[in-house]
């Protein structure tokens, strides 16, 4: 075995050991095909916040590339950009094995990938299901060429379609599989319209607070109903589903002491995070501030907190805090969503609340 295949081997035996890989095809595919062929340059963050390229002649660039990390390919959809928004990375091997593996896919079933990216879950894809069950679309014609291109070297023929993926690809629908490595507010409607009846479409939500993986069943009307799954998912967005940045304001506010603490709210790994992202929609967080597009705002301080602009967010928060409390402290996994003619919700226990 080579360098490359021994990389390869330990990865996936890293994500068989984690439990995020069971199905033995995914596990062939992650050992079998070559991620360094579709990062032959990809960027690192160095611990000062820039970013620095890590190409084939870097010395440790194999070893980097079979690790389970994200890494990102370009900036602000700009392939001469050395830093900025990411707009394409070959995502973290874990995420895309727990997607994969949520897809629930049988052989002759047929899959649409929404974000080619570098092409390489599209190679698994291929290598699991046959390239002529996989079509993969990416709004960027420069990341879709490139992508073909590596595919086609490693022997990898999906249909690769250049156009925007919130629309689909009618031309090959009906799909059994909709699975989007790039993350959406809402569920673009084509996906499920384009999806057989039973067919399953996964994505992951784009909230600023709250963000989650969802598995919705197609009803293949434009309509499903779905949960969101245990496993925590943050992609870069659809480019059409990017949120414009609030930031906390200034002018005048009120003081208040507050015995909740910021991370409380914002931090992924704690219980409430999610449910904070349901009750305060369109809410972006930073590190001890919240913002609204409205203009409402907030400076948390540890032991108060100011708020500013047309509605108190900090209420909110400990309002939601409190029905959180009241519902049975509920997690991400407990919540269904219904995507319906009358709109999109996330749901627990007979309430809902709107996408
Ligand atoms: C995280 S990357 C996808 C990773 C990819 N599956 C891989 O294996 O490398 C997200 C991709 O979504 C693409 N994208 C963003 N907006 C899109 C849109 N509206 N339609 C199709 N693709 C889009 C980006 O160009 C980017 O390549």
């Amino acid at each position: 075995m080579d360098d490359a295949g021994a990389l390869r081997a330990e990865l996936a035996d890293h994500l068989l050991g984690t439990g995020v890989l069971r199905d033995p095809r995914w596990l062939k595919a992650f050992r079998e095909v070559p991620r360094h062929e579709f990062l032959p340059r990809f960027y690192r963050q160095r611990h000062d916040g820039d970013w620095e390229p890590v190409t084939a002649e870097h010395p440790g660039w194999l070893q980097l590339v079979y690790t389970d990390r994200v890494w990102v390919t370009q900036f602000d959809g700009d392939d001469t950009m050395t830093g900025g928004t990411p707009t394409c990375s070959s995502s973290m091997p874990a995420i895309m094995a727990i997607m994969l593996e949520a897809l629930e896919v049988h052989t002759g079933q047929s899959v649409l990938e929404v974000g080619t990216g570098t092409g390489y879950n599209a190679a698994l894809l291929c290598h699991a299901l046959g390239a002529d069950r996989v079509t993969t679309v990416d709004v960027d014609p420069q990341l879709s060429a490139r992508a073909r291109e590596r595919l086609h070297r490693n022997g990898f023929t999906p249909t690769c379609v250049i156009g925007d993926g919130a629309r689909g690809h009618p031309a090959g629908a009906p799909y059994d599989r909709v699975l989007a490595t790039c993350s959406v507010t809402t569920i673009p409607p084509a996906w499920l319209e384009q999806t057989r009846p039973g067919g399953l479409v996964i994505t992951t939500l784009h909230r600023p607070i709250g963000a989650g993986l969802v598995r919705i069943v197609s009803r293949g009307d434009g309509t499903g109903e779905g949960r969101v799954l245990v496993e925590d998912g943050r992609f870069m967005p659809l480019r059409a589903h990017a949120r414009k940045p609030a930031l906390a304001g200034t002018g005048a506010f009120d003081r208040r002491t507050t015995t909740l603490p910021m991370a409380t709210v914002v931090d992924p790994a704690g219980p409430f995070e999610f449910f904070a992202g349901v009750a305060l929609p369109d809410v972006v967080a930073g590190q001890d501030w919240l913002g609204h597009p409205d203009g409402s705002w907030v400076h948390h301080h540890g032991s108060h907190v100011d708020q500013g602009g047309p509605r108190r967010l900090w209420d909110l928060a400990e309002q939601a805090l409190a029905l959180w409390e009241d519902l049975g402290k509920p997690r991400r996994q407990h919540f269904g969503v219904t995507i319906g003619h009358d709109g999109q919700f996330l749901t627990f226990d007979g309430r809902r609340w709107r996408l």
